[in-house]
């Protein structure tokens, strides 16, 4: 298994993650003492595909005596967002709503130009607005919600940026990020890029404010050096919350990608496209034959179809006969590939229809 922010393979040990990456598994408590401000448990908790922190215990500690977070997350504009990248986001409108905080989302339009040998910055461009509405479309509330886009807000970035890496090393990188001394220089310095929105409105409001920073696991290793060099410069450690990631569509091992369309699908997909793609490529735990299934029953466990469901499924008692009903043998494949086609087909629908209206909206959430 490797798990950088640039690389995810091989089969995933989130248990042994938590370990190597030194962070805090989500117990009951901790559910319960979120739960005690939200009322009521987002299904990406209850299941745990927020499974790790560092530091919420602390973030709750803050507001519990009246010192709001903010909430920071991101994503590098490079091809089409897949609804793998939308399970941090969704869950960040959730705590958005939840404790009524502002959100602070970077738009670092120079990480993948640095890290992909042939991306052109029109390129990037062009990626950069068909990505934010995605953002927009899951209903961030544009008055609590600031784009920091990197290349545009730069005058504001470069300062803090640097500050950040006359603190880090290069051999720190290195070993952060497995780079060598082939890589470029930009690629040295892009980490103190993802830093500053963890400080950026401590520095605008002219104090500290706590920041929680939700996001899949493979970014951790940027943060876990925010935390260190944030705290030498005199702000706060952000926190942070971690997803899993959407398991590819063609089975087990590493993370969709975007550029493998057997393994995603994309939120611009049509209702066929969807249906093709689940019916020809999601991993099955099912039985070569249908007398077999009947008799032996399937393995959810394995089965993508099941596990996209846990995700996009809400209802607890649905979900929980889906599992039940495959295991006996009762539920064919075919019938929960269809189930869950009709699920994303749904929540697409959606999707795209505000994704349209995004686009007069943009220019709302700058700067
Ligand atoms: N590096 C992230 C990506 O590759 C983008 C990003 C920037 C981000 N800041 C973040 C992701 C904060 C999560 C949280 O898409």
């Amino acid at each position: 298994m490797k798990v950088t922010p640039w690389e995810v393979s091989g089969e995933i040990d989130y248990n042994k993650l938590i370990k190597e990456f030194g962070t805090e598994p989500i117990n009951d408590k901790l559910l319960a003492r979120i739960k005690k401000h939200t009322g009521e448990l987002h299904p990406f908790l209850r299941r745990k595909i927020f499974f790790s922190h560092r530091d919420l215990n602390w973030i709750l500690n803050e507001y519990e005596k009246g010192n709001k977070f903010f909430l920071y997350t991101g994503r590098s504009p490079s091809g089409q967002v897949h609804i793998g990248h939308l399970v941090p986001w969704m869950f960040t409108k959730w705590l958005q709503d939840k404790f009524n905080v502002d959100l602070w989302f970077q738009f670092p339009d120079e990480e993948k130009f640095l890290f992909k040998e042939d991306l052109t910055f029109e390129k990037v461009e062009k990626t950069l607005y068909d990505n934010m509405l995605d953002v927009i479309a899951l209903g961030f509330n544009p008055k609590k919600t600031k784009f920091l886009i990197d290349t545009k807000d730069a005058g504001l970035m470069y300062k803090p940026a640097c500050e950040v890496a006359k603190k880090i090393t290069f051999s720190t990188v290195k070993a952060a990020f497995g780079f060598d001394n082939s890589f470029n220089i930009g690629q040295i310095f892009y980490t103190a890029m993802q830093t500053v929105p963890a400080i950026l409105p401590s520095i605008l409001a002219g104090k500290n404010i706590p920041c929680l920073i939700p996001h899949a696991i493979d970014q951790d290793p940027h943060f876990r050096i925010s935390r260190d060099v944030l705290q030498k410069l005199g702000y706060y450690k952000p926190a942070s919350i971690h997803s899993v990631f959407l398991p590819p569509l063609s089975g087990p091992g590493g993370k969709m990608s975007s550029s493998d369309a057997s393994t995603a699908i994309y939120t611009t997909d049509d209702a066929k496209t969807v249906k093709n793609k689940v019916m020809k490529y999601a991993y099955s735990g099912g039985q070569p034959t249908v007398e077999e299934h009947r008799k032996k029953g399937g393995n959810p466990d394995i089965d993508v179809s099941y596990q996209w469901l846990t995700f996009f499924e809400e209802n607890d008692k649905m979900l929980k006969s889906y599992y039940d009903d495959y295991k006996s043998g009762k539920l064919l494949t075919g019938e929960l590939k269809q189930l869950l086609v009709d699920k994303l087909n749904k929540f697409l629908e959606k999707h795209q229809a505000n994704r349209e209206k995004a686009k007069d909206k943009v220019k709302e959430f700058y700067l």
